[in-house]
C-alpha cells in the first residue's frame, strides 16, 4: 500500500490506474477507523480494482467549539487497517495540501438540502463536507466514492453535489454498521463514558420503536416523534438535539409517512453529539 500525501502523487495514481483500464474506488474518511469504514473499504474492493482511501480531519467542517482538536487520531493503526483490508492508496494530505495560503473557494450545496438536520445546528458544515469532497473528487479522479448511510444528509449533499456539477463519479451509499447492542458505529464513541456508552443505544431502541408503529400502521408523523422522544427520555444522560422525520431525498419534514421516510436522530451525551438514523418503510403489500 502507498502513502500518499501529495495531491498530484494521487491523482497520477488514479490516473495510471485508469491507463490500465482499472476502475478507480475512493472511500473518503476522517480517520480512527472503525467497521463501519472498513465495510465501505469492502464495498469499494468488490465494486473496483483499485481502491483508495483518504483520511484528513476536515477542519472546514467543524463549526468553532466543535471537537476538531480532539477529534480522535490514530495514523499508524488506520494505515495497519487499510494495509489489512488490501487498500492500494492511503491519501494522507496535510491541511495545507487541501487548504493553501489563500485559498478562498467553496461549494455549498443550498436550499432546504442543507436547512434542516445537521445543516441547522452546525453552521458550515456542508459548506465544509461539499467543498472538501469535491476536492477529493478532483484529486482522485475516482469512478466510484462509498459513503455510509450513518450519515444521511451528507449521503444527499455529496448526491446532489455530484448530480448539479456533472461530476463524473458514482455514489454508493452503505448501510450503518452497528454494535452488539446496537449503537452505531462512530469515531467518536470513544469520547462516551462508561456510562454513556451505557445508555447510547438507546437511539437504536428508538429508531426501532418508531419502525414497529410503522409497521403496525402509525402514519402520522408527529405521533411517531412522541414516542421515539418518550424512549430517548428513558435514557437519563440524552438531550435530544433532534429527531425528526423527513423525506429521504429532499430531507424536508414529512407530516403523513408515504412509503418510507428517514428517522433521523441527533442526540448529546455530555459534550458527545451521536447521530443515527433509520428509514422507516410500510410494510411490503401481501
Ligand atoms: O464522513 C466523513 O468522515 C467526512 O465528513 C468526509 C466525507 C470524509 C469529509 O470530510
Amino acid at each position: 500500500m502507498q502513502i500518499l500525501r501529495r495531491a498530484e502523487e494521487a491523482r497520477a495514481f488514479s490516473r495510471s490506474c485508469k491507463r490500465e483500464a482499472r476502475r478507480v474506488a475512493l472511500v473518503p474518511t476522517m480517520g480512527y477507523l472503525h467497521e463501519g469504514h472498513l465495510s465501505l473499504i469492502r464495498v469499494a474492493k468488490s465494486s473496483a480494482s483499485s481502491v483508495m482511501v483518504s483520511l484528513f480531519v476536515n477542519p472546514t467542517q467543524f463549526a468553532p467549539g466543535e471537537d476538531l482538536d480532539r477529534y480522535p487520531r490514530d495514523f499508524e493503526r488506520d494505515s495497519a487497517l487499510c494495509r489489512q483490508e488490501g487498500v492500494d492508496v492511503l491519501f494522507a494530505p496535510e491541511a495545507t495540501e487541501i487548504y493553501p495560503d489563500g485559498f478562498s473557494t467553496k461549494v455549498s450545496v443550498q436550499g432546504p438540502l442543507t436547512e434542516g438536520l445537521c445543516g441547522a445546528r452546525r453552521p458550515g458544515h456542508f459548506d465544509g463536507v461539499a467543498t472538501v469532497v469535491a476536492k477529493l473528487f478532483t484529486i482522485c479522479e475516482p469512478d466510484l466514492a462509498v459513503f455510509g448511510q450513518k450519515d444521511a444528509q451528507q449521503a444527499a449533499v455529496v448526491g446532489r453535489m455530484v448530480r448539479d456539477l456533472n461530476l463524473p463519479v458514482e455514489i454508493a451509499v452503505e448501510p450503518i454498521v452497528r454494535e452488539a447492542d446496537g449503537l452505531a458505529m462512530s469515531s467518536r464513541n470513544v469520547y462516551l463514558s462508561p456510562e454513556e456508552r451505557t445508555q447510547a443505544p438507546v437511539l437504536k431502541m428508538a429508531l426501532d420503536t418508531a419502525q414497529r408503529l410503522v409497521l403496525a400502521g402509525e402514519r402520522d408523523a408527529s405521533a411517531l416523534l412522541r414516542e421515539v422522544k418518550g424512549v430517548l427520555a428513558s435514557a437519563p444522560l440524552a438531550k435530544v438535539d433532534y429527531a425528526e422525520i423527513v423525506d429521504t431525498v429532499t430531507m424536508e419534514p414529512v407530516q403523513i409517512l408515504g412509503k418510507e421516510a428517514l428517522l433521523a436522530l441527533a442526540v448529546f451525551f455530555g459534550a458527545t453529539r451521536l447521530i443515527d438514523n433509520a428509514i422507516l418503510k410500510q410494510a411490503a403489500k401481501q
